[in-house]
């Protein structure tokens, strides 16, 4: 048997910073479901396809695969038919993009076999929106993790701030509160927290803090199971 962690929450909540250090530290696959759902916008934005033509963004499916590999210190790598996008795919117009083209059906049924697969195959933690209630409905840990809209676009402003991107906390703010209403209210799978969740909200958090939580909540669950 494999174990899985499912961590789910909005935008900007830490979820990939915190699933990556949890995976690291219990030796498990991190998998990134977002960055899935982000290479095939960045498809869709290549051949200039319209995120909400659903006819176009559904005929186009068949033609697309995504793929993850891991470099030899453990990194996932998104390949698209086969090219390493991972460097493409982290700004804001394709997380734009993967917001309004993961709402099409289409779209959610070519990555949910390949998410389940890999939970199948090896101990993972993934992060996403709907990897508690629906990818990974049976996870072994569910958390949903959070933070207030201003603590989410104060870190992503200062990312890109660190990184010498110009940008303006009010607009960031401003696209995080329109990405949480397109990424709840959507018809298929959208962001809520599953009722077994376990939720962490990481506003006044470290990132160890939240780290150890999910751990402390892991062994928690293992030692009630081996009860
Ligand atoms: O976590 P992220 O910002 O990289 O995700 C980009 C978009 O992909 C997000 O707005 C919603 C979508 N997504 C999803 O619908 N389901 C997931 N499991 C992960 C991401």
């Amino acid at each position: 048997m494999h174990y899985s962690i499912a961590i789910d929450g909005p935008a900007g909540a830490g979820k990939s910073t915190i699933a990556k250090l949890v995976a690291g530290q219990l030796g498990f696959i991190y998998v990134d479901t977002g960055a899935m759902y982000r290479a095939i916008a960045l498809y869709f934005l290549r051949k200039g396809i319209d995120g909400h033509d659903s006819a176009s963004v559904e005929a186009e499916c068949p033609h697309i695969q995504v793929t993850l590999d891991y470099d030899p210190e453990g990194r996932q790598m998104v390949l698209l038919n086969g090219e390493d996008v991972t460097p493409y795919i982290r700004t804001e117009e394709v997380g734009k993009m993967a917001s309004v083209t993961s709402a099409n059906p289409a779209v959610r049924a070519a990555l949910l076999g390949l998410q389940r697969d890999l939970a199948v195959h090896s101990d993972v933690v993934m992060d996403g929106r709907d990897i508690g209630t629906h990818v990974l409905p049976d996870a072994f840990l569910k958390i949903f993790l959070t933070a207030s809209v201003s603590v989410r676009a104060r870190r992503r402003y200062d990312e890109l701030s660190e990184k010498g991107i110009s940008c303006d906390l009010a607009k960031i703010e401003k696209d995080i509160v329109l990405r949480d209403r397109q990424d709840m209210n959507r018809e298929i799978a959208p962001l809520r927290q599953a009722e077994d969740a376990v939720l962490i909200d990481s506003s006044d958090l470290t990132i160890r803090q939240v780290a150890d939580s999910v751990i402390a909540e892991y062994n928690k669950k293992k030692e009630q199971s081996s009860l």
